[in-house]
């Protein structure tokens, strides 16, 4: 079973996006997946009551308060979690405690970096990720050609020991699949195919 949190502190990074569309990803090859909303907004929860009922199912966890993480860990595959805005609170720590995988999206402006590279930085010193029984995967988030600085922000993440795993394009079909409880990968429209590759490196690293 794998525990997968998507996490940064900065909010409309993605999260969500990234959230919803792995965990679609995982229910769309037969795996058993819940998705857990840590997030006062509860974007994840109120996703997959728009889901329609035909396509994979995702089951819920409101995982808001601290006392529900755990319930039904062991009857899935995969819970991938929507993680709270920062690492401060109870909640945060008991979630970083129990993740076997941690996915960072960032977003390639120039204002986001230090604030990502403190966020990267604070992760790696929480002792769990030091002693590698966690692993950080930084996803590139809403790339598109007017993200000019994305091969510097890549290059400071590099220095610094995080390299971005994937690179996922800026496209209004997120935003559509969002607002439909759907995914990338719960059709296959030719849209869909050509960005599906850039979710594989991700699903490659939370699979070993
Ligand atoms: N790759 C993308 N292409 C186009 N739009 C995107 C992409 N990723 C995210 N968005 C849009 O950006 C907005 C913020 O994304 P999202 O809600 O996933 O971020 P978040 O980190 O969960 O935000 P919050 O901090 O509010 O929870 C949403 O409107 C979403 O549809
Ligand atoms: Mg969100």
């Amino acid at each position: 079973m794998r525990k997968i949190l998507v996490v940064n502190s900065k909010g409309g990074c993605g999260k969500t996006t990234v959230a919803t569309n792995l965990a679609v990803a995982l229910a769309a090859r037969g795996e058993d997946v819940a998705l857990a909303d840590a997030d006062r907004q509860k974007s994840s929860l109120s996703w997959v009551k728009r889901r329609p009922k035909n396509l994979p199912r995702i089951e819920a966890l409101n995982w808001s308060k601290s006392e529900a993480i755990g319930d039904k860990d062991k009857q899935l595959d995969a819970i991938v979690i929507d993680g709270p805005g920062g690492l401060r609170s109870e909640l945060a720590k008991m979630l970083i405690a129990e993740a076997s995988e941690i996915v960072v999206p960032v977003l390639a402006s120039v204002f986001d970096w230090n604030a990502t590279l403190k966020f990267l930085d604070d992760i790696s010193d929480i002792k769990r990720v030091r002693k590698g029984k966690a692993d950080i995967h930084v996803v590139a988030n809403r790339i598109n050609r007017r993200s000019t600085q994305i091969g510097e922000l890549e290059q400071a993440l590099a220095r610094k020991g995080y390299p971005v795993l994937c690179r996922i394009s800026d496209r209004v079909l997120y935003a559509r699949h969002a607002a439909a409880g759907t995914g990338v990968f719960d059709v296959s429209g030719a849209g869909e195919h050509e960005i599906r590759g850039q979710w594989h490196p991700l699903l490659l690293a939370v699979d070993t």
